[in-house]
């Protein structure tokens, strides 16, 4: 058997391949199961010692010279392929743009942008903290020490433990640590919101694994419930664009706050034009034809948590809150699907998404629909 003149064949065959359907045939003709090169290396077992090393190298490097062949001949016919292309395709500068503008805002960022705005006419400022955060930060520094039950609750996403570190990383559960963050970095006064993402292992229509929170914080002297409760309701009555909004205070459990109140807003049961009975925020809840809906979870500031952001609680009093972001969306902008915020459809975003040159004020109206 001359295996140099065979290699020296499919060498030449392969050079002459025009295009890339030709060279795969001929790859099949050699390497592949029925191909005369794989036969060639099944001849292999049935030979002598003697023979086997004789001919063995030479079977292994004709096998390796075909493969070689066929891959520089298969890089050059799709190089040139891309040649032609981008010879043959050019793009017209010379059009004009498209009438108008066609990207929308994302109803998320059209909320945080709103509350940004009504925020800041009250003075806050927007802090931020990272989503790849730290136990201690998240959870420790939050009163919610190794042990704490309320960790259970909040379905983490944890990093793989490294070695020599104190404290796994995680995807933050909430906001809060960015209260902790504020604290240690710019001290006391503080009036700041903290809008975000967060990440919790849990999903179905009304959760995903990723949505938006805003954290709230003020830190001051004397501050105590009833700031927050006017904070929140006007917040709320700016943000929903009407008066009559009531909001109902319940006492609750955060291991970070003490005391802790959920909040609820009234709304009224109306009738949509199509029939369906939709809900409509204002009043009170407890009127006839109406509810309480659960908006937030909020509190004063434990004394232990001023204490871990590096302030003294004799001195300093606060009130915090955290805020579903993409719930808020939903009850302002009508949408019922949590999980359409984050399909990236194209005809949900036009249908939904806000004009991109219409930036929220509040003399021009925090939300106007594009
Ligand atoms: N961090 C809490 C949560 O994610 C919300 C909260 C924030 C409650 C601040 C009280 C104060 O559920």
């Amino acid at each position: 058997m001359d295996y140099a003149a065979t290699r020296q064949e499919a060498l030449t065959r392969i050079a002459a391949a025009q295009d890339l359907e030709v060279l795969e045939k001929l790859r099949v003709e050699f390497l592949g199961k029925q191909g005369s090169v794989s036969a060639l290396l099944k001849t292999l077992g049935a030979m002598s010692p003697e023979q086997r090393q004789a001919e063995g190298p030479q079977i292994h490097a004709l096998r390796e010279g075909v493969t070689e062949a066929l891959a520089s001949r298969k890089a050059g016919l799709e190089s040139a392929a891309l040649e032609a292309r981008l010879a043959a395709e050019t793009v017209d500068l010379s059009l004009p743009a498209p009438e108008a503008p066609r990207g929308t805002v994302h109803p998320v960022s059209q909320v945080m942008d709103e509350l940004a705005e009504i925020f800041a006419d009250l003075g806050f400022a927007v802090a931020s903290g990272p989503e790849i955060e730290d136990d201690w930060h998240n959870f420790t520094a939050l009163n919610m020490p190794e042990s704490h039950p309320a960790r259970a609750m909040h379905d983490t996403f944890y990093f793989p433990e490294e070695e020599g570190q104190s404290g796994r990383m995680l995807l933050r559960t909430h906001t809060s640590p960015v209260q902790i963050r504020t604290m240690l970095k710019d001290g006391a006064p503080l009036r700041i919101i903290a809008p975000g993402r967060v990440y919790r292992s849990d999903s179905d229509a009304t959760h995903t694994p990723m949505f938006h929170q805003v954290e709230g914080l003020v830190i001051d002297k004397g501050i105590h419930l009833g700031h927050l409760k006017w904070t929140l309701e006007t917040f709320l009555k700016a943000f929903f664009e009407r008066e009559d909004i009531v909001l109902r205070l319940r006492p609750s459990y955060f291991p970070f706050t003490e005391p802790s109140v959920e909040v609820d807003v009234g709304f009224a049961l109306v009738n949509g034009p199509d029939g369906k009975s939709r809900r409509v925020l204002g009043g009170s809840g407890d009127a006839p034809g109406h509810g309480w809906m659960e908006l937030l979870g909020s509190g004063m500031v434990n004394r232990k948590v001023i204490e871990f952001g590096g302030l003294d609680p004799d001195e300093w009093q606060g009130f915090a809150f955290g805020i579903g972001v993409d719930r808020l969306a939903m009850l302002k902008y009508g949408m019922d699907d949590l999980r359409a915020f984050f399909d990236g459809d194209q005809r949900w975003l036009a249908h939904y998404g806000f004009s991109a040159l219409d930036v929220p004020t509040l003399s021009g109206g925090v939300g106007t629909p594009a």
